[in-house]
C-alpha cells in the first residue's frame, strides 16, 4: 500500500517537502546535543543500587559458606551467587559459573575457547577452516562482532514477531556441519523487544546440529527487564533440551549489568553437565578466580529472585514512562503516515524502528546533523550491512524524560522528510 507521501500529488509532495524541510533548519539553530544511541540505564537507575555500596564494610565477614572471599578460590563463583544466578536463570545452580562483570566477555571466552581448544573434543575452530555463526537480525551488534573478530562467517537470519526464522535454523545448522553457533537473545529481544514463542524454543531444544561443537548461544541479558505490565513468559530452555532428548547444546548468559551497575555488575553462564564442566576448564587457564567481593555485595544486597524482582520494579517505574513516550511520539508524529513501523515491546532496552527501503542510513545522518547521536544505521546486522537499510535502533533509556521527548519530536521529522524526499526521488 503506497504511504501517505507516495499518494500525493507532485505539486503538495514538494510543498510538503519544502515546509519540512524549513522545520528541519529550525532544528539545526537549536544547537541540540541529544544521545539515543547505546542501550543504558538512566543515572537515575544507576543511583537505585548505590545502597548496594553500603553492604560491605571492614567488619563484613568475607566468608559465604565454605567459601574464603577475600582470597584466591571458588572459581566458579561464591555459592551465594551461584544460587542467585540460578534463580535468575531458572537452573540449577551447580549448572552455573559466575565470573567477572560482563556477560559479553564471557560469550567472547567461549568463542575463544571453541577457536583455540575445540569444544566437546572437537577440533578448534582454527583448524576446521571455514565456520559459519547464525545471527538473526536486527540484532546485537556487539555479539556479531565477537564472532567477526576471529573471523568466524556470520550469516544472518530472519526475524520473525515470535524468534528467528526456525525452519532456515533448521535447514542450516542440521545440514551445514561448518555451522557452530547462533546468538539469541530469547527474552525481549535487542533490539526487536520480542520474547521468543514457546515454538521456537522448543524447534531450538530439538535441533539434531550436523557439527557435535555447535551450541547456542542463548543470551538472556533481559530475563527480569519487564516495565511492569504483562511479563512475557519465555519457555525454560534446558527443560527444553531434556523434553526433545537432547543433552549438550545451550550455553545460557546472564549478567546484572542492567540490575546493578553496568560494567560492575555479576556475570554469570549456566550450561548442561558436561558443558559446564567443560567450560570451568576452560576458564581455569584464564583466571585463578574472580571478583568475589562483588559477587558478595550482589548476593547480599539482592539476596534472591524476589529481592531482584523487587528492584526491578523500581527501574521499571523510570524506564516505563520512557517508552510510553515512544509510542505516544511515533504515533502522533507518523502514525498515519504508513511510513513506518516499529515495535512496542513489554521490556528491555529497545524500540526497533523500521523505515522506508534506503532511509535508516539518511535519517541517521540527518539526526546526527541536528544534534541526536543514533545507533549507526546498519549495527543491527552483520556486518553493519542492513540489505533494506531500514532499520533503527531506539534506545530511551539513557536520556531524560524531557530530552528524549526532544530527541523523539527531532526523529518525527528526520523521518517525515527522508520519507517524502523517497517518495519524490521515485518519481524520477
Ligand atoms: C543482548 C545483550 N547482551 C549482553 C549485553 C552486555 O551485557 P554485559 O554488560 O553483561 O556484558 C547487552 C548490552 O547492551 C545486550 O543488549
Amino acid at each position: 500500500m503506497p504511504n501517505a507521501y507516495q499518494s500525493m500529488s507532485t505539486e503538495s509532495l514538494d510543498e510538503e517537502i519544502k515546509h519540512l524541510e524549513t522545520e528541519v533548519a529550525h532544528l539545526r539553530d537549536q544547537h541540540l546535543k541529544l544521545d539515543m544511541a547505546r542501550g543504558k540505564p538512566s543515572p537515575q537507575q544507576t543511583a537505585l543500587s548505590k545502597p548496594m555500596l553500603d553492604v560491605l564494610d571492614s567488619s563484613t565477614p568475607l566468608v559465604d559458606g565454605d567459601a574464603i572471599v577475600d582470597n584466591y578460590g571458588t572459581p566458579e563463583g561464591l555459592p551465594s551467587a551461584r544460587r542467585l544466578a540460578g534463580q535468575i536463570l531458572g537452573v540449577d545452580p551447580k549448572n552455573v559459573v559466575v565470573s567477572g562483570s560482563s556477560s559479553l566477555n564471557l560469550m567472547h571466552d567461549l568463542v575463544a575457547h571453541a577457536f583455540i581448544n575445540g569444544v566437546a573434543g572437537a577440533e578448534p575452530f582454527y583448524r576446521q577452516g571455514e565456520v559459519k555463526w547464525l545471527c538473526p537480525a536486527p540484532g546485537y551488534d556487539r555479539h556479531f562482532k565477537v564472532t567477526e573478530s576471529m573471523g568466524i562467517k556470520n550469516v544472518p537470519i530472519p526475524m520473525c514477531e515470535d524468534g528467528p526464522d526456525m525452519d532456515t535454523v533448521c535447514e542450516l545448522v542440521e545440514g551445514d556441519p561448518t555451522v557452530k553457533g547462533i546468538w539469541c537473545v530469547p527474552k525481549y529481544a535487542n533490539p526487536t523487544g520480542i520474547t521468543y514463542s514457546d515454538e521456537v524454543v522448543r524447534a531450538f531444544a530439538s535441533l539434531k546440529p550436523a557439527a557435535p561443537d555447535f551450541r547456542i548461544y542463548w543470551d538472556n541479558a533481559y530475563v527480569v527487564h519487564c516495565f511492569g505490565g504483562t511479563d512475557d513468559q519465555l519457555l525454560d530452555i534446558f527443560q527444553a533440551v531434556r523434553e526433545a532428548g537432547n543433552r549438550n547444546l545451550v550455553y545460557e548468559f546472564g549478567s546484572t549489568a542492567k540490575v546493578t551497575f553496568p560494567s560492575s555488575g555479576i556475570a554469570f553462564v549456566a550450561a548442561s553437565d558436561d558443558d559446564i564442566s567443560e567450560v570451568r576448564k576452560a576458564f581455569s587457564v584464564e583466571r585463578v578466580s574472580s571478583e568475589k567481593m562483588s559477587q558478595l555485595a550482589h548476593a547480599l544486597y539482592l539476596r534472591d529472585l524476589d529481592g531482584v524482582r523487587a528492584h526491578m520494579r523500581k527501574h521499571a517505574a523510570i524506564v516505563a514512562p520512557r517508552f510510553a513516550l515512544v509510542q505516544s511520539k511515533l504515533g502522533e508524529g507518523l502514525g498515519s503516515l504508513g511510513v513506518a513501523t516499529w515495535s512496542n515491546p513489554h521490556g528491555g532496552y529497545f524500540v526497533s524502528f523500521e523505515g522506508p527501503k534506503g532511509s535508516a542510513k539518511r535519517i541517521v545522518a540527518l539526526m546526527a546533523d541536528l544534534g541526536v547521536k543514533l545507533t549507526p544505521a546498519g549495527a543491527t546486522w552483520p556486518y553493519g550491512k542492513d540489505p533494506n537499510d531500514s532499520n533503527i535502533r531506539i534506545a530511551p533509556t539513557y536520556p531524560s524524560l524531557e530530552d528524549l521527548g526532544q530527541a523523539l519530536d527531532v526523529f518525527v521529522v528526520a523521518v517525515k522528510l527522508v520519507s517524502a524526499k523517497i517518495a519524490r526521488e521515485e518519481r524520477g
